[in-house]
């Protein structure tokens, strides 16, 4: 994938992280000439129409915010049947590798990193978009200080409904009780939460 060219604009140029759906490269938008990120689907499951349908909601859902603390989203496509998400290039780490160095935050960090990740969501949750995978490798500190989060792969719309014996998505150790039990995902659970681990800070 490094060196080629997407959809005739946008040059690969280096691996950043390789994840279950897709991989993160970095690539130059040659129209716009700048750096950005590109979320390209693994092949294998470019046939599979349920990947292809939450990669472009994934994209729609992200674009429909504008937040300081979301990722922003510029563009999505697909080059010959390989689906794309291309969005801003945040160079620096995710929340999990500063865990895994400093295991411990001070509670300054904390508080800084919750309240962007808190005012992403409610941005989120205003616009009406459950994020559904809420976690450390999903909230990106860029180098520059700026906290955002990201990956809403499966981010669905609070409004839309849960059908009984619907797959069950997530990361098994973050899912929220609500969608342990299987019931429709909602902003006020979701914030409702957070907001109990913010007063514990
Ligand atoms: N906009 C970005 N800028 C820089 N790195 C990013 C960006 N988006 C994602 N990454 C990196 O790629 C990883 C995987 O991205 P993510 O969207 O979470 O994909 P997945 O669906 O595979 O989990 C992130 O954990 C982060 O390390
Ligand atoms: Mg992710």
């Amino acid at each position: 994938m490094i060196g080629r060219l997407v959809d005739g604009r946008y040059q690969v140029r280096s691996r950043i992280a390789r994840g279950g759906m897709a991989t993160v490269y970095l690539a130059t938008d040659l129209r716009l000439e700048r750096r950005v990120a590109i979320k390209i689907m693994h092949g294998h499951l470019a046939d599979d129409n349920t990947f292809k349908t939450r990669f472009v909601q994934e994209a729609r859902s992200a674009a429909r915010l504008a937040h300081p603390n979301v990722v922003n989203v510029f563009d999505q496509g697909q080059d010959a049947d390989m689906a794309y998400l291309v969005m801003e290039y945040l160079p620096g780490i995710t929340l999990r590798d500063l865990l895994k160095d400093y295991r411990r935050l001070t509670p300054e960090q904390t508080v800084d990193i919750l309240d962007a990740v808190l005012s992403g969501l409610a941005a989120a949750h205003k616009a009406g978009i459950v994020h559904r995978d809420l976690k450390p490798e999903n909230v990106l500190l860029a180098d520059d200080g700026r906290i955002k989060l990201g990956d809403f792969g499966l981010a669905r719309a609070a409004s839309a409904n849960t059908a009984t014996g619907q797959a069950l998505l997530g990361t098994i150790a973050y899912l929220s009780p609500s969608s342990s039990r299987a019931a429709s995902p909602t902003p006020a659970a979701t914030s409702t939460r957070w907001a109990s681990w913010r007063t514990r800070c």
